[in-house]
């Protein structure tokens, strides 16, 4: 479809800020709409983003269906703020966005209890064999008698007593050891950048290596998030040093399993089973990963954090602190900002990395609603004017999106 023309007279001065790898602003558009251009770009890679938005907007949403490494975030001329819808920020260099003035926030406390709610719900599944016995009954299978179901559900175990292992205890972590004890776990963690005192507030034991951890631990839970120092923590190595039948689950980071480790400890029987949420490539797909054809393995496609209501809220707070970076002052007025130490004393875009964003002068403040609307005449936001070749929303819908370059103008884009 041929795009519109542009409107004529200036170009339009409120700043633009770009949801990159996904195309609905409905909840974002309220929030941001009298001090922002909001435009989506629907990206998997920066070399599918829009001119435009590389050339023009000064924030950029994004979840975690793109990587802004170095050379991605120095495509960005006018770029001042990263917001992460989301809570893990290891596909963003946050280091080098600080070197090049642009500030990185997390929302970090949105999906917590569904996260922590999906870890038990897999551990549940290990433990009772609720998925694969729902399966059989699918599958039209008639368990008679004991020795049938002894066959069906072989490999069932009780919980009460036996020993969850959790690697990383942050919100996350904490909640899953709440809800672990109430089930009958003995709960014990390890976190080496904790200060000692947690566990009596807890109850829980605490042990100071992973190894002593994995060889204390029936389940072995992952939770920490993923860094240069963790890349496959869970490896051939360490999978020797867990309890032989052991369960794991991973609900935190894909690269914190070596995925061809896990799948040949699934086949001797090593770990008796396992749960990933999260995998070493999304998006997830058995037929390329070697954990294809493992036995005894739940697999979900990084859902954890998901409900209708933390989706919501998790977008809610995102725009709330691209606005907070547009009408407060950066970085003092963001609420989750994650590389304020590599921001400090940096070359900046722009006049003044710690000016508001929105152009007015350092030490002005530029008011909060209800007293600010946009700076703009009466004229629509420019990118409305560009027709989105490949979407599938309704024109009356709030989102901008701008049209991806010629040649992915005919594919959609993910
Ligand atoms: N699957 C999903 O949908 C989903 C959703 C949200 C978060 N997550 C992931 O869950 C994990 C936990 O999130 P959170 O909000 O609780 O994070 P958090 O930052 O609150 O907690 C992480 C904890 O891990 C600890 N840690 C770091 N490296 C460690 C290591 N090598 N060994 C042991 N502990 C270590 C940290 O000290 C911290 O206490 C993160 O990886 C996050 O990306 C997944």
């Amino acid at each position: 479809m041929a795009n519109r023309p542009m409107p004529n007279g200036p170009a339009h001065p409120r700043p633009l800020v770009a949801l990159l790898d996904g195309r609905d602003c409905s909840v974002e558009m309220p929030i941001l709409k009298d001090v922002a251009t909001v435009a989506f770009c629907d990206a998997q890679s920066t070399t599918e983003i829009h001119e435009k938005v590389l050339n023009e907007a000064v924030g950029a949403m994004l979840y975690h269906h793109i990587t802004l490494a170095r050379e991605d975030l120095k495509k960005f001329k006018n770029l001042r703020v990263v917001v992460r819808l989301g809570t893990g920020v290891d596909n963003i260099d946050i280091k080098a966005a600080g070197e090049l003035g642009v500030a990185v926030c997390n929302i970090p406390g949105y999906g917590v209890e569904e996260v922590a709610d999906s870890t038990l719900c897999l551990i549940l599944n290990l433990y009772r064999r609720t998925y694969w016995l729902a399966n059989l009954v699918k599958e039209g299978k008639k368990i008679c008698g004991p020795e049938q179901l002894r066959e069906a559900a072989q490999g069932s175990a009780r919980i009460r007593g036996d020993t969850l292992g959790i690697v990383g205890l942050g919100r996350v972590g904490t909640a899953v050891a709440l809800r672990a004890k109430v089930f009958g776990f003995n709960v014990i963690f390890y976190d080496p950048y904790l200060q000692d005192g947690i566990e009596k507030s807890l109850g829980i034991t605490r042990v100071y290596t992973l190894q002593d951890l994995l060889f204390q631990s029936d389940c072995v839970s992952l939770h920490c998030n993923l860094n240069e120092h963790n890349h496959h923590l869970i490896n051939d190595y360490t999978i020797k040093q867990m309890r032989p039948g052991a369960f794991l689950i991973n609900t935190a980071r894909g690269g914190l399993v070596d995925e061809q480790a896990l799948a040949s400890a699934l086949k001797d029987g090593r770990i008796r089973a396992a749960a990933c949420d999260v995998h070493e490539n999304e998006p997830f797909s058995f037929a390329n990963s070697p954990l294809k054809d493992c036995p005894n393995l739940i697999c979900t496609p990084h859902s954890s954090f998901y409900s209708d209501q933390s989706i919501t809220e998790l977008r809610e707070m995102a725009a709330g602190e691209v606005r907070r970076a547009i009408v407060g002052r950066m970085p003092e007025s963001l609420r989750n900002c994650v590389n304020k130490e590599y921001l400090t004393g940096t070359a900046v875009k722009g006049n003044n990395r710690y000016d508001s964003m929105n152009g007015a002068p350092p030490g002005y403040n530029y008011n909060p609603i209800p007293g600010v609307h946009s700076t703009t005449d009466a004229h629509p936001p420019l990118s409305v004017h560009s027709t989105a070749p490949h979407s599938t929303l309704p024109e009356s819908t709030p989102n901008n999106h701008l049209p991806m370059p010629k040649a992915e103008q005919s594919s959609e884009v993910h």
